[in-house]
C-alpha cells in the first residue's frame, strides 16, 4: 500500500443521493456552469473545500454534550484557553466564529491606513481584510512557489530578503508581518522551520510582530518531520511548538485543522493587542468566553486540535492527498509539484492548452467534472482572480490557471479517492472535448461566487 489505510473505521454513515447524467447537465444549465450555485445534495464528491467540512470524531460529537451554555465563564472556554496556550504558546485566547473574523479584528485593531502587511501570499479573505482598513497586502513568497512544476519540498516559504526590503523601504508603516501556514494560495505548499526562523529572525531586526495564520498548522508540522533535516525524530506536536515560538501570535480558522465544522481564534502574547481586540470583541462578535460560538463548539474544537497532531492521522491525511496526486501524475495529468497538504490542484493550462484563458480553461475541467462525474472542484484561476477591463471588456489573467481538488478531512475514504483519481484521468485523455466559457453575468467583486456562464460554441475545424 502505497499509505497507511484509514487510521479510524466508521460509526455513522451519511447516504449520498445518485444523480444521472441528465440530471446533472440540467441543474449545471440552472446553475449557470457556477458549482458554487449547486445544492450539495446532488453532488457526488465534494471536493470544493477541506474547510468546515471534516467529519468530527465521536469524542468531539460527544463533547458537544458537555457544553455549558453560560453567557459567561463557561468551562469550555477554560478547557479551550489551555489547550490553544498549551499547543501554541500564545498567552491571550480569542475565540470567534472563524478565522476571518480573527483577521478582521486584528487588523481593525493594528493595521491602518497607508500600511502595508507582508505575507507568503494571503489568502483571499485575509487580502481583502488587508484591504478593507486600506492598507497594502504584500505577497512575497519565494520564486519557485510560483512555479508549479519546480519540485522544492518548502515552496511555501517567505524571501526573507524582499521582506528585509520591504522592512526597510516601508519602515514604520508595518504593523505586523504574516505568514501562512501551510501555503493555501500557493498550493497548501509547506514553510521549512529554517524558514520560520530566518522570517522571525528579520521582523525581530526591525521590531515587527510575526503572526502565523495557522490554518493548517499541524499539515505544515508534519511536512517539517518529514522533508526538513534534524525533526524526522521530533514528535509533531513539539515541531508545533517549536514553529510558533518564534512568533508573537496566530489567527486560526479552526474549519481546517480544529477538524470542526465551525469555530475560529485569535492568540496573541502582546497584552494591549489583546485588549484591543477584545473590546471589539465584545461588539461585533459576544463576550470573550464565547466569541460568536456556542460553548459546546469551543469543547469540540479543544478535542479536535489534540486529534488533529496525532500522526497516525497525520500520516493518514497527508499520504491519502498525496496518492492522488501521484496517481494523476503518473498519467501525466498535469499537476502543482510536489503535492501540498489539503489539496491536489491541476495546472489548467497545460490540461487544456486549446482553451485560452479569457474563456476560463479551469472553469471548462471543473464544469466536465461535475457533469460526468459527479465531482465538484474549484477553479483558482482566470474566473476568481481574473477581471474585464471595465472600458474593453478583454479579460486579464492570473499567473496562474489551477483547480482545486481540496480533500475533506477524515471524510471520503481511499476508494471514493480512487474515483477521483479515474474520473480525472478520463477527463484528461478527452481533454479535446472540453469546451470554453464566457461570462453572461458577473458581480464586480469576487466574481466566482455568483457569475452565470455559458459554454462556448465549438470552433470550426479549419482543414490544412
Ligand atoms: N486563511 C487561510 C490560509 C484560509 O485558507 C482560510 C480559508 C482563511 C484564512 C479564512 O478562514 O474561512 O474560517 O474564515 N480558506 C477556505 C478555503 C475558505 O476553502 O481554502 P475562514
Amino acid at each position: 500500500m502505497a499509505f497507511p489505510a484509514e487510521p479510524f473505521r466508521i460509526k455513522v454513515v451519511e447516504m449520498l443521493r445518485r444523480v444521472t447524467p441528465a440530471e446533472r447537465i440540467e441543474l449545471l444549465e440552472k446553475a449557470g456552469y457556477n458549482v458554487f450555485k449547486l445544492p450539495s445534495d446532488s453532488i457526488y464528491i465534494d471536493l470544493l473545500t477541506d474547510s468546515g467540512t471534516s467529519a468530527m470524531s465521536d469524542r468531539q460529537w460527544a463533547a458537544l454534550m458537555v457544553g455549558d451554555e453560560a453567557y459567561a465563564g463557561s468551562r469550555n472556554f477554560f478547557r479551550f484557553q489551555e489547550t490553544v496556550r498549551r499547543i501554541f504558546g500564545f498567552e491571550h485566547v480569542i475565540p470567534t466564529h472563524q478565522g476571518r473574523m480573527a483577521e478582521n479584528l486584528l487588523f481593525t485593531a493594528v493595521v491602518k491606513e497607508g500600511d502595508v502587511v507582508p505575507n507568503n501570499i494571503h489568502f483571499d479573505t485575509t487580502r481583502a481584510n488587508v484591504e478593507h482598513q486600506k492598507a497594502e497586502a504584500l505577497d512575497l513568497v519565494v520564486r519557485e512557489g510560483l512555479e508549479p512544476s519546480h519540485p522544492g519540498p518548502f515552496k511555501g516559504n517567505m524571501d526573507v530578503e524582499r521582506l528585509d526590503q520591504a522592512l526597510t523601504s516601508h519602515r514604520g508603516r508595518v504593523p505586523l508581518v504574516l505568514l501562512t501556514i501551510t501555503n493555501n494560495s500557493g498550493g497548501g505548499q509547506p514553510v521549512s522551520m529554517a524558514n520560520v526562523r530566518a522570517t522571525a529572525e528579520v521582523c525581530r531586526r526591525h521590531g515587527v510582530p510575526l503572526i502565523f495564520d495557522a490554518c493548517r498548522f499541524a499539515e505544515n508540522a508534519y511536512f517539517i518531520q518529514q522533508r526538513e533535516a534534524g525533526y524526522a525524530e521530533r514528535p509533531v506536536r513539539e515541531i508545533a511548538r517549536e514553529l510558533f515560538s518564534h512568533g508573537q501570535g496566530c489567527t486560526m480558522s479552526a474549519k481546517k485543522d480544529g477538524l470542526v465544522n465551525i469555530g475560529g481564534f485569535l492568540a496573541l502574547e502582546d497584552a494591549s493587542w489583546a485588549e484591543k481586540v477584545t473590546h471589539m470583541l465584545i461588539l461585533v462578535e459576544g463576550f470573550p468566553t464565547y466569541g460568536g460560538l456556542a460553548s459546546r463548539d469551543l469543547e469540540a474544537m479543544a478535542q479536535g486540535l489534540e486529534e488533529v497532531l496525532d500522526e497516525d492521522y497525520l500520516s493518514f491525511r497527508v499520504g491519502q492527498v498525496h496518492d492522488l496526486a501521484e496517481t494523476l501524475h503518473a498519467a501525466g495529468v498535469p499537476t502543482v509539484r510536489p503535492p501540498g497538504g489539503h489539496a491536489v490542484y491541476l495546472d489548467a493550462r497545460s490540461f487544456a492548452p486549446h482553451i485560452p484563458p479569457a474563456e476560463f480553461p479551469g472553469q471548462a475541467i471543473v464544469v466536465a467534472l461535475y457533469r460526468d462525474y459527479g465531482i465538484r472542484a474549484v477553479e483558482i484561476g482566470s474566473l476568481m482572480f481574473g477581471h474585464a477591463d471595465p472600458a474593453t471588456g478583454v479579460e486579464t489573467a492570473p499567473a496562474l490557471e489551477l483547480v482545486r481538488l481540496a480533500v475533506p478531512r477524515r471524510v471520503y475514504t481511499s476508494a471514493h479517492l480512487r474515483y477521483v483519481a479515474e474520473s480525472v484521468i478520463r477527463t484528461f485523455r478527452e481533454r479535446d472535448a472540453l469546451r470554453g466559457l464566457r461570462i453572461r453575468h458577473a458581480a464586480p467583486y469576487l466574481r466566482h461566487f455568483t457569475a452565470d456562464l455559458e459554454e462556448v460554441p465549438p470552433r470550426p475545424v479549419h482543414a490544412g
